[in-house]
Formats: C-alpha cells, structure tokens, sequence
C-alpha cells in the first residue's frame, strides 16, 4: 500500500512510519517541523518539507496515495487557551487542508488522529458513544475537524476512522517542549535532578499509552474492515494514575530526589480523564503490551540516549495575562 503520514517527523508519526516500512508498505509523509525532531525522519520513506494548511502543495504530494494518516496537529491541550489561533490553525485548517487533498486524489482511506481532548470533563472512562464536550481550542478543533471529516467523506464516498489517543508516551517524544508531555517534562527535569513541577495538587487522573501500543491499532485500522466509519480509542485503560504518583515514579527511575513544586492549577485542565478500551478491544482485538513502568522506562531510555536538554520556548503566548501559568510566563520548566 502507498501510505502518506502527515506529521512524519512527529512522535506518532514517526513511530508508525519505521513500523509501517518494516511490513513491507511504501511510505510517504510530511512535516513543517512546528514539533517533532528531524532525527525522526529516515531515507527508508520519502519525506516531503510541506505545511499541512498549504492546499496546492498537499495536493500534488497525495498523488497515487491509497490511505492517509493525519497525524500532525500542534497538539497543545493547556497551551491552546493561551494561543488560541496557532493552535487552531494547525489543528483545524491544516486537516481540512488535508482531507480535501486527499479526497481530490481519490483515496480509498482517511484515518484522522483525534484527541480525548474530544470528550471534556464528563463521567469517565469515557466512551466513543458520549457526546464530544471539549472544553479548549485543541478539543474543539479536533472535534470540528472530525465533523468536516464525516461530512466530505459522506459526500464524496471515501472511508474514514477517527482514531482517540490518549497521553501516549515512548521513544522519539519531544521532550524539551515546556509546553506539552507531562512524562517527558517531568524525565527530562529530574535527570538533570530538577525537581517536578506540577500543576494543582497532583491529583489530577490520566492513562498513558505506550506509542508501540498505539501504532498496533492504526495498523489494524488500515485494512480491517470493522474499523470503518468508526470513532474508537486506542491506548490501555488499565493503570490509571495521578500525576503526583507519576512524579513520585520518574523520582524513583532517575534518583532525583529533590521535593516536587507545586503551582496553581491551569484553567480548563481536566481532573480525570481515561478512556475505555472496550471498543479497541472488541473491534480491532487490542491488548495492551506495554505495562506503565515499561513505558516510563522506554521514555527515560530515549531521553538518556539522545541526552536531556534544556527546554524551548519557542512559541508566543497570544494571551498573557493573570491566568496564563506563571512557570510559561517567566520560563520556569
Ligand atoms: N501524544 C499524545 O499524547 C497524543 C494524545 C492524543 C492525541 N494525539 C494526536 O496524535 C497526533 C500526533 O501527536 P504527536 O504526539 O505525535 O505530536 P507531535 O507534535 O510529536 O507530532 C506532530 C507533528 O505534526 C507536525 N505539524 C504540525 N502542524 C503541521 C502542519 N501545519 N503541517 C505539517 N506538519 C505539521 C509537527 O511539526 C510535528 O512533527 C496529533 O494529531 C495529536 O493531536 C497525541
């Protein structure tokens, strides 16, 4: 199969793309490098140097492509209420962008990498059944991209999967964005025996995803025929921690041992937030492989390898004012 992954330079992206050249696909992909680590990309798949949001460009790349994976996004939950417009640009107007260039190619496929930032703050663990609450610009832009999905796909008779990642976390994460990757945040500061900084009281809920875990389901999601049409969440819905707990766990793996700090919550964050695998399960036969110590292993491996670094602000805050997280404003991570 000819296979374009958007965001190929990305965590996910990437990933899936050394995984999908080892089972024999062609691979082809693109990136403007708002994210990601140009070490990601690799000669074994043909990379193009294309922004999603540039129509004319991705319509002459998406040529003779049988299935699409958009995976690249600017993929900032907290940091999108403060930069809104970035955010929006990258999320929204680069995946409608996108799926039109994919369809005046004829695709047979579109599979789009949403977010459970879809779901808000509602009973969890949330299922694909509830209703979408976001409640920031990422959830919301993801939820709007969805929808102009299911309508041109409707329309224009090309089959889709909204795929729901949730927290995902391994090697080729980027770990020296101050502004997104709680583990690799919390990895990255406490090798350097930095203590964790952490939003709140820590008792804010997540799951994490080991990525080997994910890419598994995209693969199943590009030829299963149950997967048509269909929204489901991917990553495990066991081990479901809070995020003091996870910093007590990076203490322990890299010997840092001073006290963790805490700051004032940021506004929209949500408290408890898990998926249920059931769909994933049922569907597509997913088991999770990867158990939350493995998985914090393999990130703390990458970032020991590649060597932790200081961290880049290279983005502009849109909003500045009282509510927007101190540790951004002054540069504190
Ligand atoms: N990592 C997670 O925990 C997580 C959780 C839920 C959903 N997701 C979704 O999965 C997808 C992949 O996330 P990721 O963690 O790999 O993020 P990532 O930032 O590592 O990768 C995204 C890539 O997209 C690229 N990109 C952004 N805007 C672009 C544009 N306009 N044109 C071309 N390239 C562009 C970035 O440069 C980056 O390399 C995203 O859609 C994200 O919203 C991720």
């Amino acid at each position: 199969m000819n296979i374009f992954i958007t965001g190929i330079a990305g965590f996910l992206g990437s990933n899936l793309a050394h995984y999908l050249i080892k089972k024999g696909h062609k691979i082809y992909g693109n990136d403007n490098f708002i994210g990601g680590y140009k070490d990601n990309l690799s000669d074994k798949f043909k990379f193009f140097d294309v922004d999603c949001c540039n129509f004319d460009e991705m319509n002459k790349i998406l040529e003779n492509m049988d299935v699409v994976v958009h995976c690249a996004a600017t993929a900032y939950e907290g940091f999108s209420v403060f930069s809104p417009s970035f955010v929006t640009k990258n999320i929204y107007e680069a995946s409608i962008s996108t799926f039109s260039a994919a369809i005046s190619n004829n695709v047979k496929k579109i599979i789009f990498c949403s977010s459970m930032a879809r779901y808000g703050e509602q009973n969890f663990p949330f299922t694909e059944d509830m209703n979408t609450k976001p409640q920031d610009p990422y959830g919301i832009a993801k939820v709007a991209s969805e929808e102009t999905l299911k309508n041109l796909c409707e329309i224009h008779n090309v089959d889709w999967t909204i795929l729901v990642p949730h927290n995902i976390v391994g090697p080729r994460q980027k770990y020296d964005d101050p502004f997104r990757n709680v583990l690799s945040i919390f990895l990255n500061r406490m090798i350097r025996n930095k203590p964790a900084i952490i939003y709140g009281d820590g008792s804010q809920k997540r799951c994490f995803s080991h990525v080997d875990d994910c890419i598994s389901c995209i693969e199943q999601t590009l030829q299963n025929k149950n997967t048509s049409k269909e929204i489901i969440n991917i990553g495990p819905d066991e081990e479901f921690i809070s995020i003091k707990d996870l910093a007590d766990k990076c203490a322990n793996i890299t010997g840092c041992n001073e006290k963790h700090i805490f700051y004032k919550d940021r506004p929209q964050e949500v408290k408890f937030a898990t998926c249920s695998a059931n769909k994933a399960r049922k569907l597509i036969g997913y088991k999770t492989k990867h158990t939350l110590d493995n998985s914090i292993k393999s990130t703390y491996d990458y970032i020991i390898k590649r060597g932790a670094k200081e961290f880049d602000y290279k983005f502009n805050i849109e909003i500045e004012n009282e509510k927007t997280p101190e540790t951004w404003k002054n540069k504190i991570i």
